[in-house]
Formats: C-alpha cells, structure tokens, sequence
C-alpha cells in the first residue's frame, strides 16, 4: 500500500492555510496515527452551498436558474460541446461504472456540468441541487409537466410513483455510510477506466436503482440527458463526502494519481485533465452540501483506511437463479485460519479487529431485462422470493443500470457485486443460527423491480453469476 504525504499539505495550500503549520504534519509510512489536530477551520468564504431540492421554492431563484440552464444549453446544437446532447454524451463515452474511479469521475462531471450550466443559466449564484431520494422517494414536483426543461418524457416513473425503501431507504443508507472498507463503499479497485471490476453498496444498491426506478432515459447511458441525473448524481456525491466525514478513502497510488484525459469540458468548451487526487474535497473545489459542516474536520483526511485483503474463501456456482424457482445456494466452506478472523469478527461483545467480512457476487451478466433486481441471503434454509428484506439472513439487494444499446466495450460485461457480510453473520451468531466453523450458505434470488408483474413473464430472467467469495478485509 502506498500513501501520499503530500496530499493533505496541498489541500492546505489550496485553502490558504498551510500557515496552521507544524500541528497537521502528516505521519510518514510506518509512523503511527495521527498527529494532534487542530481546531475545525471554517470553509472559505465564497464556498458554494448545493441544497436540497425539496428544500427550494420549485418557482424561486435556484429552480429558475436550473431551468433557464438547461433551456438555453438544450437550445444550442448538438454539436457545441457546452449544449445539453454533448454534455450527456461525455457520460456515454467514457462514465466508469462498477470500479473505483465511479466517485471521482463523477463528481468531476458535475463540478464541470455545473459551471457550463451556471454560465449558460445567467445566475451567478447557480449550484447544482441534489435530489435526497431517502427522505423525498418521488420525483421532485419542479421536473414535471409539458414544456417544462426540466420535465422528460421518456420516463417510466411518474409524478407519484415512489421509490423504494429497499434501496433508498434510510436503513439502506445508514449502512452504507457505516462501511470501513473503501471498496466495499466505493466500487472496486481498477487500473482502467472502464474495467468492471466490484459495484460497491453507494453504486449497486441506491445509485442503480435509482436509475432503473426514473427509467426511460435514465436508465441507459444516456441518463444525463434527464435533468434530474444531475441532481441524482448530486445526491451520491453528497453522501461521498458525507462518509468522509468519518472514513478516508484509499491512499493507493494507482486511484489518487489517475487521470481522467480530456474527458470534461471547462466553460470554453476546452477539454480538461483531471486527476482523482484534485477532486477529493469538495471545499477545495468551491462547494458543500447543505449537510456537510461549515467547517473542515482535518482530522479524517489523517485517517487510512484502505482495506488489505488477508483471506479469502472462492467458489463457482456453475447454475443460475431463476424468477420465482429456487433461489442458488452455493456453500463456501472456509479454512481454519478464515474462520478464526470470522470468529472474532462476528464476536457477540468486546472488542472486534477492525476489518470487514467482503461478500462478493461475482460475474454477472445483466440480464435481459435490466429492471430486475438480486437479493442475497446467508444460510436461510426456507428462502423463497417472498422471504422478507428484515429476515435475519438478509445480506443486501443489486440491481443493475446499463445501456442496451451502448456499442461501446464494456457496458454489458460482467460485474461483481460487494455487500459486507460481517453484520448478517453476526446477527446470526447471536440467534443461534450460524457457528463459526460450519460453511456459509450464499443464496441469491432474483426478484422483479418494484415487483413489476409484467416482468415475471420474461421466461429468461435468469441470473448467473460465476462465483462467490467471502474475504477478511482489514483496514486502518
Ligand atoms: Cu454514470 Cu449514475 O451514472
């Protein structure tokens, strides 16, 4: 593992505050933790505030800047790389999904997105929205109604149609921002682009859903062509910085040095390089979210938490699980050393190492109809697709986003899904169910999304994966 002393000591000089001097020196490798931190600093002043959407008047100056936007960016020819189709299309040509530039590579996107958009809105004070689909699961009231720039008729929601608490719910989303692995957060490590390597729980549950859920549009790699994508993708970046409030991300070399080339455009309509390491702090890059503190907590940006894989147990499933049939039970039988560090991780009280038990889905083909969605479950002996998502032996639910059309290398590869099975474990420990010792049971069944009766008519609604495997993480 490598780490970048000079990260946070840049960040510093960007803010102006480098004088705070010799109280935030980094610890170099091998030195243990952090060194005393300094009092929070307040942000900047001139920090840009992104808000709640349904915290706006729908017809008050933000919404009016939004819509005024993006009239006048759908208004110039697709070729013009500051309108709407060319903007999208950025999206559709280089979007990495199911690795761990999905976060940086986004929030890049909007951060340029949102100064194109404030240009062409005329509103100086123009910042993005973001849509909290956890407290408000329906589609804002400002993004309906004919004529509206904000409104898209491709949708398949409608205006009260709600999105669902399995994978938006505040439940959900607790327990995503409890994750301490990065990856298991953040998608898996990658050395390109567009490598599909492991969806983490911020982009396999709440984020694909979501996409699903609006549909139409949304649903494809062309989603940014919707304008409420801006104020989805808004949101996952929100809660990106919302979890670094009290996790690092990875300190690895191959994620904080790469670049993203040429993929963004600044408001010339010049292309621009951006390097994961510039867009780690969204104070540095001139903005919060209403949720985020007005000061900086220097301390997390101390932390290091990358996970290092120490165990891990594999199988194949060699069959697939099928709408409404059995779901696929595949038995992982861990070695002697794996079942001590499952022992003391899932022990009942007292201290546990800090590491995490990753579950992972491995080798999922998308299947015919992407609105389906895969629920997974250890050791229940009775599991049918009626088994309820507050059973015991519930790990998580996926689902998948991908564009049917998309010629492009890579949209329909197969992905690996990351869920933490330390926690259903745990649970299952203290009710007798599990021992430390015996194999662990993984169980995935598909069901349809939003339990969408037509889909249970698609005969070939299969779901395949190649393996599963569970592995000890430890993080710092
Ligand atoms: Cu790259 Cu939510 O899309």
């Amino acid at each position: 593992m490598s780490r970048v002393p000079t990260n946070r000591r840049d960040f510093l000089k960007v803010l102006g505050l480098a004088a705070a001097g010799g109280a935030v020196a980094c610890p170099g490798p091998g030195e243990p933790g952090p060194a005393p931190t300094p009092d929070p600093t307040p942000v900047p002043p001139g920090t840009k505030v992104r808000r709640d959407v349904n915290s706006l008047d729908p017809d008050g100056p933000e919404i009016t800047a939004y819509k005024m936007g993006v009239q006048a960016m759908k208004g110039r020819p697709d070729a013009n790389p500051l309108g709407w189709v060319a903007q999208a299309r950025i999206h559709l040509d280089w979007c990495p999904h199911g690795n761990w530039f999905f976060l940086p590579w986004h929030r890049a996107y909007l951060y340029y997105f949102e100064q194109v958009c404030r240009a062409a809105s005329g509103d100086q004070n123009f910042t993005l929205p973001y849509w909290n689909w956890t407290a408000n699961p329906q589609i804002p009231a400002a993004f309906w109604g004919q004529g509206n720039p904000l409104f898209n008729s491709t949708r398949t929601a409608g205006p009260n149609s709600t999105a669902s608490p399995e994978f938006v719910g505040q439940t959900v989303v607790d327990g995503i921002l409890a994750i301490n692995d990065f990856e298991l957060f953040a998608s898996s490590q990658a050395s390109q682009q567009r490598q599909r390597t492991g969806t983490g729980r911020l982009e396999g549950t709440p984020h694909n859903y979501v996409h699903g859920f609006v549909g139409g549009e949304m649903g494809t790699f062309w989603s940014p062509l919707d304008p409420i994508f801006w104020l989805h993708h808004a949101n996952v970046d929100r809660l990106w910085a919302t979890w670094n409030e009290s996790h690092a991300n990875t300190t690895d070399l191959g994620w904080l040095n790469f670049t993203f080339q040429g993929n963004f455009v600044d408001t010339s309509g010049s292309p621009v390089d951006v390097q994961v390491e510039d867009v780690l702090s969204t104070v540095q890059l001139g903005y919060r979210y209403d949720t985020q503190p007005e000061t900086i907590g220097p301390e997390s940006l101390l932390l290091v938490s990358a996970g290092t894989v120490r165990e891990t147990v594999a199988a194949e499933t060699r069959g697939a699980a099928v709408f409404g049939r059995e779901p696929l039970s595949v038995p992982l039988a861990p070695d002697t050393a794996l079942h001590d560090k499952i022992r003391a991780l899932t022990a009942p009280q007292g201290e546990r190492p800090r590491a995490t038990l990753r579950l992972a889905v491995e080798g999922v083909d998308v299947p015919e109809d992407p609105r389906t969605a895969v629920r997974v479950f250890l050791n229940c002996d009775y599991l049918s697709p009626d088994t309820p998502i507050d059973d015991p032996h519930y790990v998580g639910t996926f689902t998948f986003f991908h564009d049917p059309d998309a010629p492009h290398e890579g949209h329909v590869s197969k992905g690996s899904y990351l869920f933490n099975a330390a926690e259903t474990l745990r649970k299952l420990r203290q009710q007798g169910q599990y021992q430390p010792g015996a194999p662990v049971q993984v169980q995935v069944i598909p069901v349809p999304l939003d339990g969408d009766p037509g889909l249970e008519s698609v005969a070939s609604q299969a779901v395949a994966p190649s393996g599963f495997s569970l592995s000890y993480v430890e993080y710092r």
